[in-house]
């Protein structure tokens, strides 16, 4: 029995110092390794506007060599949060961001893998390795280009349809009104047409149609619709947002927090273009607005876009945040946009539609605990999904103070 006992115990250990071992050896044979994609070239995108691979410093550092200067784990720690590192008291992560006049790097919202495929981009100085990536790769850029374009194309094509639609509503008032003086004035006048119920339709539907276009025109006053002023500065949300892939909130960063999403101050813009000095469309002449805005202590004047009544109550945290709702279903896609329009109406039918349709995510959120009696009913499978009106999302104080 005894013996029995020993030799298991011994087995027992054995296997674990094998596991152990083919483990370790595993690890140290193999590095890990990371097979390439065109994702990654994608994902690099947004490290652009303030890195290069071997071109020099830009806002950031030149990351050629970066690998083999830090170790992967902090390299994954410092670029999908770099101020958390920071604030840890890391010192070579203050060193850096002290070496850079203290610029935050934003935080990324990539995971450990899609920071290793960067990392493995930047360590094949910024080429995607094999022929097969290669292939996929440039048709790729080929299509998003053609997508670009497309974009603009619709944008320029809905512009477009508004203009004929109010061109249309507008003949068809004249005709109308031409109408009406003409049946009036023969009806009491000239007197040429003997009967007079022709006169009374004419009149009638005449009446009708005017009455209905006035209508429509008056409920959709204040309302801006497809609205696109010039800016101050030529600033274009294409390059920065589409093909630089800076994050949304880079710049609007209290759209998550507060009631508004705010346009950035000229000092943000200044985290990029005390480096970037001239654009591919514009130069230096765009640019050269900012550093005049700076030097003036004069802010831009952005010439706002969207606009609600005053009588409406709207909040962007609300949204962002708590609703999870993307930008773009509310602003269209604005990464495709040269300048800012505005797509949709805003008007309340806007807001209703939305509020009837869009389920909420209730499941394993705070903010929806004081909801008890549809949390049951959802328990009970009496319904399956909780839209915003079902929390009370079409009532009128809501959104009216
Ligand atoms: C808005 C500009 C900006 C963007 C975008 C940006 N960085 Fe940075 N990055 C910086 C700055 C500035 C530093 C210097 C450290 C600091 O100030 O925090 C830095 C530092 C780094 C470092 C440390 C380099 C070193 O020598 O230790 C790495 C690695 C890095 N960035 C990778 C990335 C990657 C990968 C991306 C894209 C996913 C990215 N960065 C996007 C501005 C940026
Ligand atoms: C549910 C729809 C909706 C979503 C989602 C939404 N917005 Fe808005 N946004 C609006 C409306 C409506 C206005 C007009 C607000 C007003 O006039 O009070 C607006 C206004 C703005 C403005 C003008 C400044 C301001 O704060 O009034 C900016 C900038 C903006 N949005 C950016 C964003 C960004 C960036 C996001 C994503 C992070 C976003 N919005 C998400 C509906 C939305
Ligand atoms: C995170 C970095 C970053 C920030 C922040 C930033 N920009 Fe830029 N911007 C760039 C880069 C990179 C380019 C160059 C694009 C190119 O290749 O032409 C650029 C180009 C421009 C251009 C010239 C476009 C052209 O092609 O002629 C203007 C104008 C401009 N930015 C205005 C602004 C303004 C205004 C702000 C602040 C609201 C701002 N930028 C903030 C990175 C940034
Ligand atoms: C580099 C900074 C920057 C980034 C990144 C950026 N914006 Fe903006 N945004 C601005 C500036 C500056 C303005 C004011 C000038 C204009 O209207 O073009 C603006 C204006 C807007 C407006 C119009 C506000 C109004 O007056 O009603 C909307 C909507 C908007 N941004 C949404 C977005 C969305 C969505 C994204 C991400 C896809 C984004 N922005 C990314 C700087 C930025
Ligand atoms: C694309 C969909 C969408 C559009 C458009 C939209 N909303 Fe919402 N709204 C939501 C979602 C989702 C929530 C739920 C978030 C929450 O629980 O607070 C919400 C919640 C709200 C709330 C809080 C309701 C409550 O019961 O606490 C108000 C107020 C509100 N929205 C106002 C507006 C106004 C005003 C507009 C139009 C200018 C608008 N919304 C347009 C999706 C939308
Ligand atoms: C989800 C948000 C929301 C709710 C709920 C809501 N409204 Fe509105 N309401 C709006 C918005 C946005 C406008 C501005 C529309 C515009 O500018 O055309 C508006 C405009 C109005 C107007 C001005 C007339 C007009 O069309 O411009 C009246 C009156 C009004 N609402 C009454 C109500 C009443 C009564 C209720 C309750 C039954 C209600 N609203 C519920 C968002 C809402």
């Amino acid at each position: 029995m005894i013996i029995n006992g020993i030799a298991k115990g011994f087995t027992l250990k054995f296997r674990v110092i094998l596991t152990l071992g083919i483990f370790i050896l595993l690890f140290f044979a193999s590095p890990p390794t990371h097979s390439q994609t065109a994702d990654d070239e994608k994902n690099f995108q947004q490290c652009k506007a303030c890195h290069t691979i071997g071109g020099g410093k830009l806002v950031g550092p030149d990351l050629k060599g970066v690998n083999d200067k830090r170790e992967e784990s902090w390299l994954i720690k410092f670029i999908q949060n770099s101020q958390a590192l920071i604030q840890s008291g890391d010192k070579a992560a203050i060193e850096v961001f002290e070496a850079h006049f203290k610029i935050p790097m934003p935080p990324h919202n990539l995971t450990d893998d899609q920071v290793r495929g960067i990392l493995a981009y930047i360590r094949n100085d910024g080429k995607i390795a094999g022929a097969e990536a290669t292939v996929t790769e440039s048709p790729a850029t080929g299509s998003t280009a053609e997508e670009l374009s497309i974009a603009e194309e619709n944008n320029k094509l809905l512009a477009e349809k508004k203009s004929d639609e109010r061109r249309n509503m507008r003949s068809t008032f004249i005709i109308m009104l031409v109408l009406l003086v003409i049946s009036v004035a023969d009806l009491v006048i000239t007197k040429m047409v003997k009967a007079k119920w022709i006169h009374i339709v004419i009149i009638l539907v005449s009446v009708a149609v005017i009455g209905e276009l006035i209508f429509v025109e008056a409920v959709a006053l204040g309302r801006q619709q497809y609205y696109q002023p010039d800016q101050p500065i030529a600033f274009s949300h294409k390059i920065h947002s589409g093909q630089n892939k800076i994050d949304c909130q880079y710049c609007h960063y209290t759209a998550a927090e507060s009631m508004h999403a705010g346009i950035p101050p000229v000092t943000l813009c200044m985290n990029c273009h005390a480096q970037v000095k001239s654009g591919k469309k514009t130069g230096t002449v765009e640019i050269a607005k900012i550093y005049a805005a700076i030097e003036n202590n004069k802010p831009v004047e952005w010439v706002k876009v969207h606009n609600l009544p005053d009588h409406v109550y709207f909040n962007h945290a609300q949204h962002v945040n708590v609703g999870k709702i993307d930008c773009q279903k509310c602003h269209g896609e604005v990464q495709k946009m040269d300048q800012i329009i505005q797509v949709e109406d805003l008007s309340m039918g806007w807001c209703i539609e939305c509020h009837r349709t869009q389920t909420v995510q209730f499941a394993n959120n705070k903010f929806y605990d004081q909801y008890t009696k549809l949390h049951k009913k959802l328990e009970d499978g009496e319904i399956t999904a909780v839209t915003v009106k079902d929390i009370g999302g079409d009532e009128c104080q809501k959104c009216h103070y």
